[in-house]
């Protein structure tokens, strides 16, 4: 990226669930184990949104009001904010729509980005367009995504993995180069195949055929995605390592998608990052989707100090995948 202006990370937020589901809780729901969940994925609880009538917006609003809050921002200075989320709270309005008149961002427009696993990378990289670009002061980003309305809790191949959770961070303009420094995103369609929900949209919309097939819950051939995700989450990161010279001893942070605890070690290693390097919070979370990169950087932000280098990467459904390389702007004195 050629311009002069970045656009930095300048404050990080979340919010969780109460409720937690824990591992052995799922024993009694299906025929799994804390033994296997844990050695196959990395998982021991997540969070689940149980508030009557609550959606994605729900978590959105409190992730970014406390965002707010801590950046001493008022929501009328807020020119724009992106939702990244795949289960919208509605097929339309956006999600955005709803989180950005919740917390009364009179002032700012907003929409969705649909990109799954990555949709965070996705939306963080098209947030900082518009700070580069100069157009905007104040962009806030939202991973949020409420995956236990789309999980059926009979399936032990998918009720094990995902959890409920938002992230959000605000993008301003950095003066002095820190900020979003490079980026690779990757799409394939083809994807579709192996990770989707099949009804419910314009191609097979919902009727009592589609709710007795369970086709309303999230289908995944786990296997192909986990071997897609093993290479391709790698190759970006290796990628954007090296074209802006980074060793992995230059890496202070690997801030991966957490989907499974073997797909996060083998980027890892491919990188040449230590264990101590890799931010990782699948063990209370699991898989939240959108808001798994913004809740590590929310968890780990006291460890950063201003100039970290980090590697933010993802993979998910579409398929879709990336990695973008950021040079933390936080300066937090530890
Ligand atoms: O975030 C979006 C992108 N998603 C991902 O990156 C997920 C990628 N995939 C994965 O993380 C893994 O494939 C899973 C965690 C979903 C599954 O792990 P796996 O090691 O690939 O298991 P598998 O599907 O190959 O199944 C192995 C065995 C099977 O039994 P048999 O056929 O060998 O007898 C499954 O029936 O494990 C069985 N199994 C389970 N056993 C106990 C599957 N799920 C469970 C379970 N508890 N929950």
């Amino acid at each position: 990226m050629s311009s002069k202006i970045k656009a930095a990370i300048t404050g990080v937020s979340g919010y969780l669930p109460e409720y937690v589901l824990t591992n052995s809780e799922l024993e009694k729901m299906v025929d799994t184990t804390d033994e296997w969940i844990t050695e196959r994925t990395g998982v021991k609880e997540r969070r689940i949104l149980k508030e009557p009538g609550a959606g994605t917006s729900f978590m959105g609003t409190r992730a970014v009001q406390s965002l707010l809050e801590k950046t001493n921002t008022s929501p009328d200075e807020i020119d724009l904010l992106i939702c990244a989320t795949v289960t919208p709270d509605m097929p339309f309005p956006a999600t955005a729509n709803l989180i950005a008149a919740d917390v009364k961002a009179t002032n700012a427009f907003s929409y969705d980005i649909s990109a799954a696993c990555s949709g965070f990378l996705y939306a963080l990289v098209t947030a900082s367009q518009f700070i580069s670009a100069g157009t905007f002061k104040k962009v806030v980003v939202v991973g949020a995504d409420k995956m236990s309305s789309i999980i059926d809790y009979e399936n032990r191949a998918t009720c094990i993995i995902f959890g409920d959770g938002a992230g959000a961070v605000l993008l301003e303009p950095s003066t002095d180069s820190l900020g979003i420094q490079d980026f690779i995103l990757r799409s394939d369609g083809r994807g579709v195949e192996f990770l989707n929900m099949p009804a419910g949209g314009s191609r097979k919309p919902a009727s009592i055929e589609t709710v007795n097939a369970k086709e309303h819950f999230v289908y995944q051939d786990g296997k192909s995605v986990f071997k897609e995700a093993v290479s391709k989450m790698a190759d970006v990161s290796a990628e954007v390592m090296e074209r802006n010279n980074l060793k992995g001893d230059d890496v202070d942070y690997l801030v991966p998608h957490q989907a499974n605890k073997r797909i996060i070690d083998a980027t890892a290693r491919r990188m040449g990052v230590g264990d101590e390097k890799v931010m990782l919070n699948i063990q209370k979370y699991g898989n939240t989707t959108a808001a798994t990169i913004p809740l590590c950087l929310w968890d780990y932000e006291n460890k950063l100090h201003e100039g970290s280098n980090l590697i933010l990467a993802a993979f998910g459904g579409g398929f879709t995948w990336g990695a973008v390389y950021v040079k933390w702007a936080l300066d937090n004195k530890n």
